[in-house]
C-alpha cells in the first residue's frame, strides 16, 4: 500500500503536501514524490528513501503552486528506485498520476498502447500513459475511459497541465478521502493529513470518480452518473497524529493506552446493570439468543486480540467461537449460516485480507460486524454493523493501543451476549467494575518504563528468544513475539506453556532466553511447572507476574509486576510490558521504530 495526498485552494501546495506525506509515511516509506502545478508546467521531484530524502533534495525551496499532489509508495511492480517512484508522468509531463494499489492487467494495456516509451517498471505508469491516451481535453473523462479498461484496484489522483485548476480522483479498493476546507479541499488515503485543516471529510466509495476543484467536488459513478456524496465530521485531532515529546510515534501509542482504552468503554458499560451496550451489533435481543456460533477474523495482531476475545465469547456467552486469519479463511471452505456472527476486527479498516474474508462471509450468508479504528474505512462501510475502538490515529506501524482497544470492545461485546444467556448481574457487576479499573493499572505499568528499559538492555546480544503463555497469556505471548520481531528484528517463538516440551525445549539453553507471562490465574501452577523446566535448561527467564508474587521471583533472572486483574481481563495488561520491551530492544539495536524494513501499516495486497 502507498500513501496519496493531493491540496487544492489558495495556500501554498508544498508544505501541505509534505506535512501529509508525513503523516502517510506509515502506509510506505520506499520513495516518495511531489508534483505541483505551474504557470509554465508542472514540477516534479521523486526520491527514493523516506520523506526526509525527499526534502532534502528540494533544497529548503518550496516549489511556488497552489495546485498539487505527492505519494509515499510501498513498492509492488517495480524496485526501489527513483524512476518508479511516483507521481508518473505521460504526455511529456502534461499528466501526472499517483496511483495507490495494483493493475493487474497492465501488461496487456501495455501492449495496446503500442509504441510508448516508459520511464519505469510500475504498473501505475501505464494507467498515466492510458489516461493521457483518452485525452481530448476534459482529464475526468478520459480517468473514466481509462478505468472502464482496467482491471485491478486504485486510489487515484491526477493532474493535467491544460487543466491546472483540477484534481481528478478515483477509487476501486483503495480509499480516498476528501477534506472539506474553505475555498479548498485536500486528498488523502486517510483523514490524518488533513486534520490539521478541517473535519469535514467525504469518503470516495468504490467506483466513484470526483473533479475537485478550489470550490467544489463533484463525483460520478462509473457510468457517468453524479452522485450526492454526504460530509462527515471526523472526531480525531491533529494533536493526536503528533509526537507529543515523545521518542516515537510507538511509545506515545503505548503510553495513550490508559486514555483510549477509556474512550473505548466509555457510554459503553452500564455498572448497575453489570453489562455493555454496542449499539453497533444491529440485532434484537431475541436475534442475539439466536445466534449460535462467532467467528472472529483478522490478520497479525488483530487476529491475536481476536485470540482473547474466543476466550471470553466462550467463558461469559458459552458461544463456540473460532478464530480465523483472514488470509486463510476464504480458502478453506468456512462453514457460515444465518446463524453465524462474525466479526472482522482490524485498526486499518483497509487490509486486503480481512476485506476478502467480510466480503465471504457476507456472500456466505453470515451476519458481518466490524471492529474497526479507522473512520470511514472500508471494512467498516462493508459491514452490516459493528463499532468502532476509538483508539485516535495509530501512527507507528507496530500496532499497540489498537490491540487493547480491539480487546476492550470484544470482552464488551462477549459480555453483552453474557448477560442475554448465562453471567448474572453480580458477574456482570465484577467485570465492568474490573473494566473500569484497568486505566489506572495501565497507569502502573507505564511507571516501570525506566525498569523495563533496563531489563531490555540485557537481552540485546541474543539473537532467538522465546514467548510462553498459557490460557488467555497465550495470544499475550504470540503478540509479544510478533512485536520484538517487527520492530527489533529478534526472532522469536510464541508457545502455548504446555506445548514447550513437546519441542521447542529443545532450542533452550544460556543462550535462548524466555519471556513468560506467570500471573496468578487458573493456570498458575502450570505456567511455574513450566518454568521449572526452563531453569532446569539453564534458559535465563523474564516473568511478568502478579504483584505480590514474591515467591516466582526465585525462578526470574528479570521480572516486571503487573496489578492483578480478572484473568479474562489480563492481556489488557500483561501485553504492555512486552510491548515496551520490544520497544527498547529495538532503540538499543539502532531500528527504525516506527518504519520497520519492509512492513507496511495496513496491507492492502493479498
Ligand atoms: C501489527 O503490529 C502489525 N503491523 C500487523 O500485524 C497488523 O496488525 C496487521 O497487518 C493487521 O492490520 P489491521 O489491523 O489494520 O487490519
Amino acid at each position: 500500500m502507498c500513501g496519496i495526498v493531493g491540496y487544492i485552494g489558495d495556500k501554498q501546495a508544498t508544505p501541505i503536501l509534505l506535512k501529509g506525506l508525513r503523516r502517510l509515511e506509515y502506509r510506505g516509506y520506499d520513495s516518495a514524490g511531489i508534483a505541483i502545478m505551474q504557470p509554465d508546467g508542472i514540477f516534479r521531484e521523486r526520491s527514493v528513501g523516506k520523506i526526509e530524502k525527499l526534502v532534502g533534495k528540494l533544497q529548503g525551496q518550496t516549489p511556488e503552486g497552489t495546485v498539487g499532489i505527492a505519494h509515499t509508495r510501498w513498492a509492488t511492480h517495480g524496485g526501489v528506485t527513483e524512476a518508479n517512484a511516483h507521481p508518473h508522468t505521460a504526455a511529456d509531463g502534461d499528466l501526472v498520476l499517483a496511483h495507490n494499489g495494483i493493475i493487474e492487467n497492465y501488461r496487456e494495456l501495455k501492449k495496446e498502447l503500442g509504441d510508448v516509451k516508459y520511464k519505469s517498471e510500475t504498473d501505475s505508469e501505464v494507467l498515466a500513459h492510458l489516461i493521457a491516451s483518452f485525452y481530448e481535453g476534459d482529464l475526468r473523462k478520459a480517468v473514466m475511459k481509462a478505468l472502464a479498461r482496467v482491471r485491478g484496484t486504485y486510489g487515484l489522483v491526477v493532474m493535467h497541465r491544460k487543466e491546472p485548476e483540477k484534481i481528478i480522483a478515483a477509487r476501486l479498493g483503495s480509499p480516498l478521502v476528501i477534506g472539506i476546507g474553505d475555498h479548498e479541499h485536500y486528498i488523502a488515503s486517510d483523514p490524518t493529513p488533513m486534520l490539521a485543516y478541517t473535519k469535514r471529510v467525504t469518503f470516495l466509495d468504490d467506483g466513484e470518480v470526483a473533479e475537485v476543484t478550489k470550490d467544489n467536488v463533484q463525483t460520478f459513478n462509473l457510468k457517468d452518473k453524479a452522485i450526492t456524496k454526504h460530509i462527515e465530521e471526523i472526531e480525531w485531532n491533529d494533536e493526536q497524529a503528533q509526537k507529543q515529546g515523545f521518542a516515537h510515534f510507538m511509545l506515545k501509542e503505548i503510553f495513550d493506552q490508559p486514555t483510549v482504552f477509556e474512550d473505548a468503554i466509555r457510554g459503553r458499560v452500564e455498572a448497575e446493570e453489570g453489562t455493555a451496550h454496542l449499539g453497533g451489533i444491529n440485532l434484537t435481543e431475541k436475534e442475539m439468543r439466536n445466534i449460535k456460533r462467532v467467528m472472529l477474523i483478522a490478520c497479525g495482531t488483530a487476529s491475536y486480540a481476536a485470540m482473547v476475545g474466543k476466550y471470553a465469547f466462550e467463558r461469559l456467552a458459552e458461544l463456540p467461537c473460532e478464530v480465523d486469519v483472514a488470509s486463510e479463511f476464504r480458502y478453506r471452505d468456512p462453514i457460515l449460516d444465518e446463524q453465524t456472527l462474525v466479526f472482522v476486527i482490524s485498526q486499518s479498516g483497509e487490509t486486503a485480507d480481512t476485506l476478502a474474508a467480510l466480503r465471504e462471509a457476507k456472500r456466505k450468508g453470515a451476519k458481518v460486524r466490524g471492529i474497526i479504528n479507522v473512520i470511514g474505512s472500508t471494512i467498516a462501510r462493508e459491514a452490516h454493523g459493528g463499532t468502532y475502538i476509538h483508539a485516535g490515529p495509530e501512527l507507528a506501524v507496530a500496532s499497540t493501543k489498537a490491540y487493547t482497544n480491539m480487546v476492550a470492545i470484544l470482552l464488551l461485546y462477549a459480555l453483552q451476549f453474557g448477560r442475554l444467556r448465562r453471567v448474572t448481574v453480580a458477574t456482570g457487576q465484577r467485570i465492568v467494575n474490573a473494566l473500569l479499573a484497568i486505566p489506572e493499572k495501565m497507569q502502573t505499568i507505564l511507571k516501570q518504563n525506566d525498569a523495563i528499559e533496563a531489563i531490555a538492555d540485557t537481552y540485546t546480544r541474543y539473537q532467538d528468544m522465546l514467548f510462553l503463555g498459557r490460557g488467555v497469556n497465550f495470544p499475550v505471548a504470540l503478540e509479544g513475539s510478533l512485536k520484538l520481531k517487527e520492530i527489533a528484528y529478534v526472532h522469536s517463538e510464541a508457545y502455548p506453556g504446555g506445548e514447550m516440551k513437546h519441542g521447542p525445549i529443545a532450542l533452550l539453553s544460556e543462550d535462548f532466553p524466555v519471556v513468560a507471562i506467570v500471573t496468578k490465574n487458573q493456570l498458575y501452577d502450570k505456567m511455574r511447572s513450566n518454568i521449572e523446566e526452563i531453569r532446569a535448561r539453564k534458559a535465563k527467564t523474564f516473568l511478568i507476574a502478579t504483584e505480590g508474587d514474591a515467591d516466582i521471583a526465585e525462578l526470574a533472572n528479570d521480572i516486571i509486576y503487573v496489578p492483578n486483574t480478572m484473568e479474562l481481563l489480563e492481556p489488557l495488561l500483561n501485553t504492555i510490558p512486552l510491548q515496551l520491551f520490544a520497544y527498547h530492544m529495538a532503540v538499543k539495536l539502532g531500528k527504525d521504530v516506527d518504519r520497520p524494513r519492509n512492513l507496511a501499516k495496513s496491507v492492502t495486497v493479498e
